[in-house]
């Protein structure tokens, strides 16, 4: 058994970012979108979508599921799920997959439609927290 495309991996993500669904707050786009990650700690965070009438303004469920795993202080992300209103494998948005690189490792594992993905597979190139570094590197006075 391969334990990273375990369903002992993946099925309680599943049914933690399914069950997150019920409390989606999707008025303008009636789309609930449901996240759910496994943390460093092995505790299970959930997220989903807030929106508001300021369209603009709108939480992804990343978003609210990324508020969770700080509030709880389990660690970086170790994999990730994320569905839609029907339950299906749901990529996370371009400003989402951001988002979870932040507090992400090349270890994390995403699940997608098209099967289990690394981190920099969904967002290769990124830019992140250590590119900050070296750009405070190259600019400080010698
Ligand atoms: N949405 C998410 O919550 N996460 C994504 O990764 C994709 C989009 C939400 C935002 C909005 O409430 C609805 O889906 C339709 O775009």
């Amino acid at each position: 058994m391969d334990p990273e495309t375990s369903d002992a991996v993946w099925e309680p993500l599943r049914q933690a970012a399914t069950a997150a669904l019920a409390h989606a707050y999707v008025p303008y786009s009636r789309f609930p979108v449901g996240a759910a990650a496994r943390l460093e700690d092995g505790t299970i965070v959930s997220g989903c979508n807030v929106e508001n009438a300021s369209y603009g303004l709108t939480l992804c469920a990343e978003c609210t599921m990324i508020g969770a795993a700080r509030m709880c202080g389990g660690g970086l992300i170790r994999e990730f799920y994320c569905v839609d209103g029907s339950g299906g494998i749901l990529m996370p948005c371009g400003r989402c997959r951001q988002l979870l690189y932040e507090f992400s490792t090349a270890d994390t594992r995403i699940m997608t439609s098209r099967g289990i993905k690394t981190m920099d597979q969904v967002l290769p190139d990124a830019f992140g927290p250590r590119d900050l570094d070296s750009a405070a590197a190259q600019t400080a006075d010698p």
